[in-house]
Protein backbone atom coordinates (compact mmCIF):
# COMPACT_ATOMS: atom_id res chain seq x y z
CA UNK A 1 0.00 0.00 0.00
CA UNK A 2 1.30 3.22 -1.37
CA UNK A 3 1.60 6.33 1.60
CA UNK A 4 -1.15 7.88 0.09
CA UNK A 5 -4.10 5.45 0.80
CA UNK A 6 -2.69 3.36 3.76
CA UNK A 7 -5.28 4.00 6.42
CA UNK A 8 -4.14 6.88 9.12
CA UNK A 9 -2.35 5.19 12.39
CA UNK A 10 -5.48 4.53 15.42
CA UNK A 11 -5.59 7.13 17.79
CA UNK A 12 -5.08 6.37 21.55
CA UNK A 13 -9.39 6.28 22.14
CA UNK A 14 -9.70 3.92 18.98
CA UNK A 15 -6.91 1.14 20.37
CA UNK A 16 -8.49 1.27 23.81
CA UNK A 17 -12.14 0.84 21.77
CA UNK A 18 -10.26 -1.85 19.39
CA UNK A 19 -8.75 -3.71 23.12
CA UNK A 20 -12.07 -3.27 25.12
CA UNK A 21 -14.20 -4.76 22.77
CA UNK A 22 -12.31 -7.72 21.76
CA UNK A 23 -11.53 -8.64 25.37
CA UNK A 24 -14.63 -8.77 25.99
CA UNK A 25 -16.03 -10.69 23.35
CA UNK A 26 -13.28 -13.42 24.10
CA UNK A 27 -15.22 -13.97 27.24
CA UNK A 28 -18.99 -12.99 26.22
CA UNK A 29 -19.25 -14.94 22.52
CA UNK A 30 -22.04 -16.15 21.47
CA UNK A 31 -21.93 -19.14 20.09
CA UNK A 32 -23.80 -20.26 17.12
CA UNK A 33 -23.79 -23.17 15.05
CA UNK A 34 -22.82 -20.52 11.52
CA UNK A 35 -19.87 -19.24 13.52
CA UNK A 36 -18.00 -22.88 13.68
CA UNK A 37 -17.81 -23.18 9.57
CA UNK A 38 -16.35 -21.47 7.09
CA UNK A 39 -17.95 -23.09 4.21
CA UNK A 40 -19.17 -20.14 1.91
CA UNK A 41 -23.10 -21.75 1.38
CA UNK A 42 -23.67 -22.37 4.88
CA UNK A 43 -22.90 -19.06 6.05
CA UNK A 44 -25.18 -17.58 2.74
CA UNK A 45 -27.76 -19.47 4.16
CA UNK A 46 -27.53 -18.16 7.84
CA UNK A 47 -27.13 -14.50 6.57
CA UNK A 48 -30.50 -14.90 4.42
CA UNK A 49 -32.33 -16.30 7.22
CA UNK A 50 -30.84 -13.82 9.73
CA UNK A 51 -31.93 -10.95 7.90
CA UNK A 52 -34.78 -10.73 9.51
CA UNK A 53 -35.09 -13.34 12.11
CA UNK A 54 -33.26 -13.75 15.61
CA UNK A 55 -30.74 -15.79 16.36
CA UNK A 56 -32.82 -18.47 18.66
CA UNK A 57 -35.51 -19.07 16.06
CA UNK A 58 -32.80 -19.01 13.11
CA UNK A 59 -30.53 -21.98 14.85
CA UNK A 60 -33.04 -25.06 14.32
CA UNK A 61 -34.62 -23.92 11.01
CA UNK A 62 -30.86 -23.27 10.27
CA UNK A 63 -30.00 -27.06 11.16
CA UNK A 64 -32.53 -28.99 9.03
CA UNK A 65 -32.23 -26.71 6.36
CA UNK A 66 -28.62 -27.74 6.06
CA UNK A 67 -29.21 -31.10 6.66
CA UNK A 68 -31.97 -30.94 4.15
CA UNK A 69 -29.79 -29.18 1.42
CA UNK A 70 -26.20 -29.68 2.63
CA UNK A 71 -24.96 -27.59 -0.38
CA UNK A 72 -25.46 -25.54 -2.82
CA UNK A 73 -26.05 -27.71 -5.82
CA UNK A 74 -28.60 -29.45 -3.58
CA UNK A 75 -30.39 -26.08 -3.19
CA UNK A 76 -30.38 -25.51 -7.04
CA UNK A 77 -31.69 -28.36 -8.16
CA UNK A 78 -34.24 -28.37 -5.37
CA UNK A 79 -37.88 -26.93 -6.55
CA UNK A 80 -39.65 -23.56 -5.08
CA UNK A 81 -42.18 -25.53 -3.16
CA UNK A 82 -39.60 -27.73 -1.37
CA UNK A 83 -37.50 -24.72 -0.70
CA UNK A 84 -40.35 -23.37 0.53
CA UNK A 85 -41.23 -26.24 2.95
CA UNK A 86 -38.00 -26.06 4.29
CA UNK A 87 -38.20 -22.83 5.08
CA UNK A 88 -41.47 -22.90 7.20
CA UNK A 89 -41.10 -21.66 10.51
CA UNK A 90 -38.76 -18.91 9.34
CA UNK A 91 -41.24 -15.99 8.03
CA UNK A 92 -40.95 -13.50 5.05
CA UNK A 93 -40.75 -16.26 2.77
CA UNK A 94 -39.17 -14.19 -0.47
CA UNK A 95 -36.23 -15.03 1.19
CA UNK A 96 -36.48 -18.58 0.64
CA UNK A 97 -37.21 -17.93 -3.02
CA UNK A 98 -34.36 -15.42 -3.40
CA UNK A 99 -31.91 -17.62 -1.58
CA UNK A 100 -32.90 -20.11 -4.40
CA UNK A 101 -32.18 -18.28 -7.08
CA UNK A 102 -28.99 -17.23 -5.52
CA UNK A 103 -27.98 -21.07 -5.47
CA UNK A 104 -28.96 -21.33 -9.27
CA UNK A 105 -27.29 -18.52 -10.32
CA UNK A 106 -24.04 -19.58 -8.52
CA UNK A 107 -24.59 -23.20 -9.92
CA UNK A 108 -24.87 -21.83 -13.48
CA UNK A 109 -22.92 -18.80 -13.42
CA UNK A 110 -19.98 -19.85 -11.12
CA UNK A 111 -19.81 -23.82 -11.27
CA UNK A 112 -21.26 -23.92 -8.09
CA UNK A 113 -18.36 -21.48 -6.46
CA UNK A 114 -19.62 -18.74 -4.56
CA UNK A 115 -17.88 -15.62 -5.21
CA UNK A 116 -15.33 -14.58 -2.80
CA UNK A 117 -15.00 -11.11 -3.78
CA UNK A 118 -17.97 -8.64 -2.48
CA UNK A 119 -18.72 -6.78 -5.63
CA UNK A 120 -19.79 -10.27 -7.54
CA UNK A 121 -21.95 -11.29 -4.06
CA UNK A 122 -23.28 -8.10 -4.78
CA UNK A 123 -24.98 -8.70 -8.32
CA UNK A 124 -26.66 -11.76 -7.13
CA UNK A 125 -30.61 -11.52 -6.20
CA UNK A 126 -31.30 -10.80 -2.62
CA UNK A 127 -27.79 -9.68 -1.75
CA UNK A 128 -26.97 -6.50 -0.28
CA UNK A 129 -24.31 -4.41 1.00
CA UNK A 130 -24.22 -6.44 4.03
CA UNK A 131 -24.99 -9.38 2.77
CA UNK A 132 -21.92 -9.18 0.77
CA UNK A 133 -19.74 -7.82 3.35
CA UNK A 134 -20.98 -11.14 6.17
CA UNK A 135 -19.96 -13.68 3.13
CA UNK A 136 -16.83 -12.17 2.21
CA UNK A 137 -16.07 -11.35 5.84
CA UNK A 138 -16.61 -14.29 7.95
CA UNK A 139 -16.13 -17.15 4.84
CA UNK A 140 -13.17 -15.74 3.06
CA UNK A 141 -11.98 -13.81 5.72
CA UNK A 142 -12.30 -10.31 3.75
CA UNK A 143 -10.95 -7.50 6.13
CA UNK A 144 -14.06 -5.17 6.15
CA UNK A 145 -16.77 -3.83 8.36
CA UNK A 146 -20.55 -5.62 8.05
CA UNK A 147 -22.99 -3.01 8.62
CA UNK A 148 -26.25 -3.38 9.54
CA UNK A 149 -28.84 -0.95 11.79
CA UNK A 150 -27.06 -2.66 15.00
CA UNK A 151 -23.54 -2.10 14.37
CA UNK A 152 -24.56 1.33 13.40
CA UNK A 153 -26.39 2.18 16.44
CA UNK A 154 -23.61 0.66 18.20
CA UNK A 155 -20.51 2.52 16.81
CA UNK A 156 -22.81 5.67 16.39
CA UNK A 157 -23.65 5.52 20.18
CA UNK A 158 -19.63 4.94 21.21
CA UNK A 159 -18.10 7.91 19.03
CA UNK A 160 -21.15 10.45 18.10
CA UNK A 161 -23.93 9.79 21.02
CA UNK A 162 -27.62 9.57 20.74
CA UNK A 163 -28.10 11.57 18.04
CA UNK A 164 -25.82 9.93 15.34
CA UNK A 165 -25.12 11.92 11.98
CA UNK A 166 -26.41 10.72 8.58
CA UNK A 167 -25.78 7.04 7.60
CA UNK A 168 -22.94 7.99 5.02
CA UNK A 169 -20.42 9.59 7.79
CA UNK A 170 -22.03 6.39 10.45
CA UNK A 171 -20.28 3.69 7.65
CA UNK A 172 -17.62 5.82 7.23
CA UNK A 173 -17.25 5.85 10.45
CA UNK A 174 -17.54 2.33 11.10
CA UNK A 175 -15.21 1.70 8.06
CA UNK A 176 -12.43 3.55 9.17
CA UNK A 177 -13.17 1.98 13.08
CA UNK A 178 -12.18 -1.53 11.85
CA UNK A 179 -9.20 -2.93 13.78
CA UNK A 180 -6.28 -4.46 11.46
CA UNK A 181 -6.42 -7.76 10.83
CA UNK A 182 -9.31 -8.80 13.16
CA UNK A 183 -12.62 -8.51 10.76
CA UNK A 184 -14.28 -11.08 11.87
CA UNK A 185 -14.20 -11.16 15.70
CA UNK A 186 -14.44 -7.43 15.26
CA UNK A 187 -17.64 -7.38 13.33
CA UNK A 188 -18.85 -10.40 15.83
CA UNK A 189 -18.16 -8.23 18.47
CA UNK A 190 -19.90 -5.57 17.58
CA UNK A 191 -23.25 -7.77 16.62
CA UNK A 192 -22.82 -9.26 19.87
CA UNK A 193 -22.38 -6.16 21.90
CA UNK A 194 -25.40 -4.42 20.22
CA UNK A 195 -27.70 -7.66 21.01
CA UNK A 196 -26.74 -7.85 24.73
CA UNK A 197 -25.83 -4.86 25.95
CA UNK A 198 -26.30 -1.93 24.00
CA UNK A 199 -29.31 -2.76 22.73
CA UNK A 200 -32.28 -0.45 20.56
CA UNK A 201 -34.76 0.64 23.44
CA UNK A 202 -32.58 0.79 26.21
CA UNK A 203 -29.20 -0.44 26.39
CA UNK A 204 -27.56 -1.57 29.53
CA UNK A 205 -24.51 0.83 30.02
CA UNK A 206 -23.82 -0.04 33.32
CA UNK A 207 -22.88 -3.77 31.38
CA UNK A 208 -20.73 -2.26 28.61
CA UNK A 209 -16.87 -2.24 28.24
CA UNK A 210 -16.92 0.50 26.01
CA UNK A 211 -18.84 2.87 28.77
CA UNK A 212 -16.10 5.08 29.77
CA UNK A 213 -15.31 6.04 25.96
CA UNK A 214 -18.51 6.33 24.55
CA UNK A 215 -20.05 9.83 23.70
CA UNK A 216 -23.33 8.38 24.71
CA UNK A 217 -23.42 6.49 28.20
CA UNK A 218 -23.24 9.85 30.09
CA UNK A 219 -26.00 11.13 27.78
CA UNK A 220 -28.69 7.81 28.52
CA UNK A 221 -27.67 8.29 32.39
CA UNK A 222 -28.78 12.00 32.18
CA UNK A 223 -31.84 12.39 34.88
CA UNK A 224 -33.12 14.31 32.38
CA UNK A 225 -33.37 11.59 29.41
CA UNK A 226 -34.62 9.38 32.33
CA UNK A 227 -37.69 11.94 32.90
CA UNK A 228 -38.28 12.37 28.81
CA UNK A 229 -38.12 9.00 28.35
CA UNK A 230 -40.98 7.63 30.97
CA UNK A 231 -43.18 10.40 28.88
CA UNK A 232 -42.72 9.24 26.00
CA UNK A 233 -45.62 7.94 23.88
CA UNK A 234 -45.63 5.28 20.85
CA UNK A 235 -47.68 6.09 17.96
CA UNK A 236 -49.75 3.07 17.60
CA UNK A 237 -48.92 0.65 14.78
CA UNK A 238 -51.13 -1.70 12.68
CA UNK A 239 -51.73 -4.97 14.34
CA UNK A 240 -49.21 -7.47 12.77
CA UNK A 241 -52.17 -9.78 12.25
CA UNK A 242 -54.24 -7.11 10.26
CA UNK A 243 -51.25 -6.52 8.25
CA UNK A 244 -51.18 -7.88 4.36
CA UNK A 245 -47.87 -9.99 5.67
CA UNK A 246 -49.39 -11.67 8.34
CA UNK A 247 -52.03 -12.94 5.62
CA UNK A 248 -49.06 -13.52 3.05
CA UNK A 249 -47.36 -16.13 5.66
CA UNK A 250 -50.51 -18.12 6.21
CA UNK A 251 -51.50 -18.57 2.93
CA UNK A 252 -47.74 -19.86 1.87
CA UNK A 253 -47.95 -21.86 5.71
CA UNK A 254 -51.72 -23.44 4.43
CA UNK A 255 -50.11 -24.06 0.95
CA UNK A 256 -46.85 -26.50 2.18
CA UNK A 257 -49.41 -28.39 4.19
CA UNK A 258 -51.82 -29.31 1.05
CA UNK A 259 -51.14 -31.77 -1.99
CA UNK A 260 -49.03 -30.66 -4.65
CA UNK A 261 -51.76 -29.72 -7.11
CA UNK A 262 -53.17 -27.21 -4.80
CA UNK A 263 -56.36 -26.32 -3.58
CA UNK A 264 -59.08 -24.32 -4.43
CA UNK A 265 -59.18 -20.67 -3.34
CA UNK A 266 -63.01 -21.31 -1.78
CA UNK A 267 -61.39 -24.16 0.14
CA UNK A 268 -57.74 -22.00 1.30
CA UNK A 269 -60.52 -18.95 2.58
CA UNK A 270 -61.15 -20.43 6.24
CA UNK A 271 -57.84 -22.00 6.62
CA UNK A 272 -56.62 -18.67 6.66
CA UNK A 273 -59.06 -16.38 7.51
CA UNK A 274 -61.03 -16.50 10.78
CA UNK A 275 -64.99 -16.04 9.76
CA UNK A 276 -64.49 -16.25 6.08
CA UNK A 277 -67.09 -15.47 4.12
CA UNK A 278 -67.47 -15.70 0.34
CA UNK A 279 -67.50 -11.96 -0.15
CA UNK A 280 -63.65 -12.32 0.64
CA UNK A 281 -62.94 -13.79 -1.95
CA UNK A 282 -61.76 -10.99 -3.90
CA UNK A 283 -59.75 -9.92 -1.28
CA UNK A 284 -57.88 -13.88 -1.40
CA UNK A 285 -57.35 -13.52 -5.00
CA UNK A 286 -55.63 -9.94 -5.11
CA UNK A 287 -52.88 -11.28 -1.97
CA UNK A 288 -52.57 -15.11 -3.79
CA UNK A 289 -51.77 -12.91 -6.89
CA UNK A 290 -49.28 -10.41 -5.31
CA UNK A 291 -47.49 -13.93 -3.96
CA UNK A 292 -48.07 -15.35 -7.95
CA UNK A 293 -45.72 -12.33 -8.92
CA UNK A 294 -43.55 -12.60 -6.54
CA UNK A 295 -42.90 -16.41 -7.24
CA UNK A 296 -44.34 -17.65 -4.16
CA UNK A 297 -47.27 -19.43 -5.05
CA UNK A 298 -49.07 -21.20 -8.15
CA UNK A 299 -52.56 -20.01 -9.72
CA UNK A 300 -54.22 -21.82 -12.11
CA UNK A 301 -57.57 -20.32 -13.34
CA UNK A 302 -59.81 -22.66 -15.36
CA UNK A 303 -62.85 -21.06 -15.55
CA UNK A 304 -63.85 -19.01 -18.52
CA UNK A 305 -64.88 -15.81 -16.40
CA UNK A 306 -62.29 -13.77 -14.90
CA UNK A 307 -63.78 -12.01 -12.63
CA UNK A 308 -64.96 -15.18 -10.72
CA UNK A 309 -63.23 -16.20 -7.60
CA UNK A 310 -65.09 -20.17 -8.31
CA UNK A 311 -62.66 -21.82 -10.82
CA UNK A 312 -58.54 -20.69 -9.24
CA UNK A 313 -56.33 -22.95 -7.60
CA UNK A 314 -53.72 -22.27 -5.79
CA UNK A 315 -50.37 -24.25 -4.95
CA UNK A 316 -46.73 -23.93 -3.74
CA UNK A 317 -44.59 -23.53 -7.27
CA UNK A 318 -43.38 -26.37 -8.51
CA UNK A 319 -39.97 -25.55 -10.25
N1 LIG B 1 -23.00 -14.23 13.15
C1 LIG B 1 -22.72 -14.18 11.85
N2 LIG B 1 -23.63 -13.45 11.18
C2 LIG B 1 -24.51 -13.04 12.10
C3 LIG B 1 -25.67 -12.26 12.03
N3 LIG B 1 -26.11 -11.77 10.90
N4 LIG B 1 -26.33 -12.04 13.17
C4 LIG B 1 -25.88 -12.57 14.31
N5 LIG B 1 -24.81 -13.29 14.43
C5 LIG B 1 -24.11 -13.54 13.35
Amino acid sequence: MNSKTAAPPASQHTMRVHRLLLEWFATHKRDMPWRRTRDPFAILVSEFMLQQTQVARVTPKYEVFMTRFPTIEALAAASVSEVLKAWSGLGYNMRSIRLHRVAQEVVKSFGGTIPSAPDDLRKLPGIGAYSAAAVACFAFAAQMPTIDVNVRRVVGRVLFGIESPSVKEMDQAATDLLPTGKARDWNLALMDLGATVCTAKRPHCFECPLRDGCVAAPEFESPLRQVAESTVTYKAKQPFRESNRYYRGRIVEALRHVPDDGVPLARLGPTVKDGFKNRDLPWLKKLVDGLAKDGLVFVIESGNDPASEGDITVSLPGG
